[in-house]
């Protein structure tokens, strides 16, 4: 998932030959996931046209304050389109917008629209060479940028006039990596390496049967979607689950066994500044496995030798450096606070998040759960049952409270 997906954006396009090129960054921020909404400048219909946009945004273009086609004269509400955008992007912005954006003309929907937006603007100059140095222009780039808009400076390069130099629109692809960058660059886990586990264990018992557990891994796939909303790079290890992923910042290895998810578990752990174990590992598994499927004829094998897996956790903890952060999950369904407390002592975890099996609508299976958040130092921080995307933010809040020097 793009950082993007799911924001409202107004995509202002202004009467410049540059215009063309908008087509391919709306085609790029619909492809992010965003809901993209289009005005163009009057002059800016001369240069693209209403059905191109209208078609790949799967919204009406506006323009006008009116619409001039509907007899009742519906208004293009300027502050509506403003309130409803997370993000406003001008490009191409002509001298001639920049120019009246710098001092709050309102002769046209695109403009009035920006003087009422209180989300992110970002501006994506166009013009030809002189122009672009011409002072008056610079000034009012400089003035628009001491606002508070976001400036994605020109590239240089061939020109429409056939002059080469400085004023070309940046490309579509550097547009969208520029919001993106500027969107990602607060985000409190920026560039952090997490590790988290998820999902099963599957032991093998012969080529068809095998020992597992109920687990979805649906909390460590929404531990690994907001991990990666607040900008860290994930690695999700995770057992069999019928979950997808589908985020830049999130690798997804997939393991079946305990020992596969150990395996890999130890390659990428070192790297890890936060590690969170919301694996179900099971505790054993055959002591042999049979390459083909045990026939019901074989009587002497009703009985199965298990075991004991490696305790993963356990060795995370024992070979953890001062600046890793380490949280388990516990599932307990008697003394569960002294339990999971025991449970940070001996695996030295620096954290812990305890299910109940006794709570309703918690645990396995379900979309929801409730959880107890328990720190190395005792502290106790109980939460509602709720959706485990919510549940996988207070987690996540409450480590950034935690361990905010170490982070
Ligand atoms: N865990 C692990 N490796 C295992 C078993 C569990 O890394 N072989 C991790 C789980 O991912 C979880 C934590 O240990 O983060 C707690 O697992 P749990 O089954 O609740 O506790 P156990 O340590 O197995 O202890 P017990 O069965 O006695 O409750």
């Amino acid at each position: 998932m793009s950082i993007l997906s799911g924001k409202n954006i107004l995509l202002g396009i202004t009467g410049g030959i540059a215009a063309y090129k908008s087509i391919f960054l709306l085609r790029l921020l619909v492809k992010s996931g965003a809901n993209v909404q289009v005005i163009l400048t009057p002059s800016a219909k001369d240069f693209v046209t209403p059905l191109t946009l209208s078609t790949l945004s799967n919204r009406p273009i506006l323009s006008d304050f009116f619409d001039k086609n509907n007899q009742n004269k519906v208004w293009n509400n300027h502050v509506d389109l403003a309130l409803w955008a997370d993000l406003f992007v001008i490009a191409p912005a002509t001298s001639n917008t920049l120019s009246k954006m710098a001092s709050a003309r309102a002769d046209n929907l695109l403009l009035a629209t920006y003087l009422s937006s209180k989300c992110p603007v970002y501006f994506a100059p166009a013009m030809d060479l002189d122009m672009h140095k011409n002072m008056a222009n610079k000034e009012n780039i400089n003035r628009l940028i001491s606002f508070g808009n976001k400036h994605i400076p020109v590239n240089s390069g061939f020109l429409a006039s056939g002059l080469e130099g400085e004023g070309r629109m940046s490309e579509p692809p550097e547009i969208v990596d520029f919001i993106k960058n500027d969107l990602r660059k607060d985000l409190k886990l920026l560039n952090k390496k997490i590790l988290i586990t998820a999902g099963p264990t599957y032991e093998s018992i012969d080529a068809v049967r095998f020992i597992g557990n109920y687990s979805t891994g649906k909390m460590g796939f929404a531990l690994a979607k907001v991990a990666a909303k607040l900008g860290a790079d994930v690695t999700l290890i995770s057992g069999p689950t019928s979950l997808s992923m589908n985020d830049d910042y999130v690798k997804v290895i997939n393991v079946i066994t305990a020992d596969q998810m150990f395996s890999e578990v130890k390659k990428h752990y070192e790297s890890s500044e936060i590690t969170i174990m919301s694996a179900a590992v099971s505790d054993f598994k055959p002591r042999s496995s049979f390459d083909k499927k045990i026939k019901k004829e074989n009587k002497n094998l009703l009985s199965i030798e298990l075991v004991e897996n490696v305790d993963i956790l356990k060795y995370l903890g024992e070979n953890k450096n001062n600046n890793q952060i380490l949280v388990g999950f516990a599932l307990e369904t008697d003394n569960e606070v002294e339990y999971a407390k025991l449970k940070i002592q001996k695996k030295n975890l620096d954290a812990i998040i305890l299910n109940s099996l006794n709570d309703k609508g918690a645990g396995f299976g379900h979309d929801t759960n409730k959880v107890t958040y328990i720190n190395f130092s005792g502290t106790i921080q109980k939460f509602k049952l709720k959706l485990k995307d919510e549940v996988a933010k207070d987690i996540f809040d409450q480590i950034l409270t935690d361990f905010n020097e170490k982070i």
